[in-house]
């Protein structure tokens, strides 16, 4: 959950250290640090708190060299602090690591290295690896990471450096992220593409287990038995610009806003004279038709995805599905066997969980697809198939245009399916006629929000007075039915992330059950109330509401008797559209209330506390 990057070639190191750590800060943000090769000797800078205040101390006292490491932390062993933050130097400040993973065997290690006379200075499992390289060097760098990394337990991506070696840096990995970038005269090695995109369009994934040696102008990637592996570069197609906020205030927005266009290119990608096409998809099609049941894997908004992938699946292809949270799936011995299809969903790819959970899956037999956003991700290298969303890099921790290109896949992987399945024939033809329709009542339903004071930015802001007049009492409850229940889990997971009040979502026949009891005049309760088989029962759990003095904020159709209901407090309206069509409408104003109201407290929106982008550790 940490960002690693490496650099040798020509330019200022701390430069492309710095710029490179700034496109992995979503991984994490507790502490930034970068260690640059200078005359023979390491020079090492480091600091708790946002890439910025690194950039602040570089401005006084800047690292000069060619070759460098760098590391923005998220921490899970130590609190975030100076000392704390990467990169790690063994006793003797000849060799500095940068890692991103979980050491497991960390006591273990420290133990024996202290023994031996290494002094620890930090709280980190990640000094281990500092040492431990030190203590294997022998004279040649790779050898030494080699032998280190082989008594490791645990994950990790790693970049090393020696003062003595200038010119030279070694990646290592296992079940973290590591990718090698291939300029001119220049290598690279970074957790994720964007790092280092801006110098080249070349990258290699590194395998697990895989070590990787740049030296002398050249780079060598040595497999797990240490054999050489000869790979060619896959040549990127996206573009940083896509990775940038392009006049947006926040990532965040640009993403909201991003969300026709996705489903728009989605449409142009997948439906080839009228039929759906999944090619990169590799499951053959005589496979996926005697699959009995489903099984879908996720975590966060991912799993909120998968939960309107059982809806739907379920109503059109009548296939039983399950889903779970990736962190429970593998504990409870799942019932899946070679007649299950597994999915797994996961915008990075690099979720530590639902990885685990994916390899379960096959251990049992199971076909494993992953709808994955991240080309060459782990989760979609180690999958039997894959389906893409193809909604470019998303960079705000909080998950907006990933979760409706979730939704959409599975609205056409469903359709898809069914087809095999032959429970749809020419109904296939009336879904695409609808499901066409979505990026243009995307563009509608965004219309009103492009202006800053719209009816949700006055709603948060009235939101965020409510709140300060009652001491901070209130709190939000989303309530759904339906199709629509995972969308109430999304934007209360979406609320709780970005603004850090308490919010929960619930399918709204539950209310009567217990969360009733919460409603005083505190709560605000978003309910979805939009044209559906249930709007009848929504609109009773709204009168309750209103009855017990809870303040509402309807999601309805555009035309709904609602919004001209003076009892109701707020109404957003979304185009009308058949239920089965309105989860990634729905999905919008959710998101954009959370924007606004974190907007009003004036939190740090694309980068919440205590949360990174992607969770590679358990
Ligand atoms: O990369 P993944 O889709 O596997 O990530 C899963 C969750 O960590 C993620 O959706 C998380 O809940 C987001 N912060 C939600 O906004």
């Amino acid at each position: 959950m940490c960002g690693i990057i490496g650099y040798t070639g020509r330019r200022n190191a701390e430069q492309v250290l710095v710029k490179g750590l700034s496109r992995l800060e979503y991984r994490g943000y507790d502490s930034a640090g970068i260690a640059v090769i200078n005359k023979g000797d390491i020079q090492i800078r480091k600091k708790q708190g946002k890439l910025s205040v690194l950039m602040d101390e570089l401005s006084h006292n800047p690292a000069k060299g060619t070759t460098g490491i760098g590391h923005t932390r998220w921490a899970t062993h130590g609190v975030p602090n100076d000392v704390n933050a990467h990169p790690h130097v063994d006793s003797g400040r000849n060799i500095a690591i940068v890692h991103n993973g979980i050491i497991e065997n960390y006591k273990e290690i420290r133990k024996r290295l202290q023994a031996k006379g290494y002094e620890f200075v930090s709280g980190t499992d990640s000094e281990n690896i500092a040492h431990l390289v030190s203590d294997c060097y022998a004279g040649d760098l790779y050898k030494a990471v080699k032998k280190a990394v082989s008594m490791l337990k645990g994950s990790f991506a790693i970049v090393v450096i020696h003062r003595e070696e200038p010119g030279r840096i070694v990646g290592a990995r296992k079940d973290s992220p590591l990718v090698a970038g291939l300029g001119d005269g220049e290598y690279f090695l970074a957790s994720d593409i964007p790092a280092v995109l801006e110098y080249t369009r070349d990258v290699i994934y590194v395998e697990n287990g895989e070590i990787v040696d740049i030296k002398d102008g050249g780079i060598t990637i040595y497999g797990s038995g240490g054999k050489i592996e000869r790979r060619d570069p896959t040549a990127i197609k996206w573009d940083i610009s896509q990775a940038e906020k392009k006049g947006y205030k926040h990532f965040m927005l640009k993403e909201i806003f991003e969300q026709p266009g996705i489903i728009r290119n989605m449409l142009a990608e997948r439906v080839r004279k009228g039929k759906i096409k999944f090619e990169e998809l590799a499951i053959p099609e005589k496979d996926l038709k005697r699959i009995k049941r489903i099984s879908v894997v996720a975590c966060g908004t991912a799993y909120h995805a998968g939960l309107i992938g059982k809806y739907l699946i379920e109503k059109i292809a009548r296939v039983p599905v399950w889903v779970d949270q990736a962190s429970e799936f593998r504990y409870r011995d799942p019932l899946v066997d070679k007649d299950t299809l597994v999915i797994v969903i996961s915008q990075s790819g690099e979720t530590a969980d639902t990885l685990a959970a994916l390899r379960e899956a096959k251990r049992k037999g199971a076909a494993v697809l992953a709808v994955c956003n991240v080309l060459g991700s782990s989760i979609a290298r180690e999958a039997d198939g894959v389906i893409y969303t193809h909604a470019g890099p998303e960079i705000a921790v909080a998950s907006t245009k990933a979760y409706t290109a979730q939704i959409a896949i599975l609205h056409l992987f469903t359709y898809f399916f069914a087809g095999i399945k032959g429970t749809v024939g020419k109904e296939e033809k009336g879904f695409l006629r609808e499901f066409r329709k979505l990026p243009g009542n995307l563009d509608k339903l965004l219309g009103p929000y492009h202006s800053a004071k719209n009816r949700l930015a006055g709603y948060a802001a009235e939101f965020h007075e409510y709140y300060l007049a009652r001491n901070n009492k209130s709190c939000f409850l989303y309530l759904a039915r339906n199709i629509n229940y995972p969308n109430a889990l999304e934007g209360a997971l979406k609320l709780k992330e970005i603004s850090y009040i308490s919010a929960e979502g619930y399918p709204a026949g539950e209310m009567k059950h217990g969360p009733i009891a919460l409603i005083d005049e505190n709560p605000w309760v978003v309910c979805v109330a939009t044209n559906a088989q249930t709007h009848e029962k929504m609109l009773s759990n709204i009168q309750e509401i209103k009855a017990r003095g809870g303040i509402v904020i309807a999601i309805v159709s555009e035309g709904d008797d609602l919004l001209r209901d003076e009892s109701i407090n707020y109404a957003i309206e979304i185009p009308r559209v058949p239920e089965i069509f309105s989860p990634e409408l729905v999905a919008v104003p959710l998101q954009l209330l959370a924007y606004y109201v974190a907007g009003e407290f004036g939190y740090d929106i694309d980068k919440p506390r205590n949360l990174a982008k992607s969770v590679t550790v358990e």
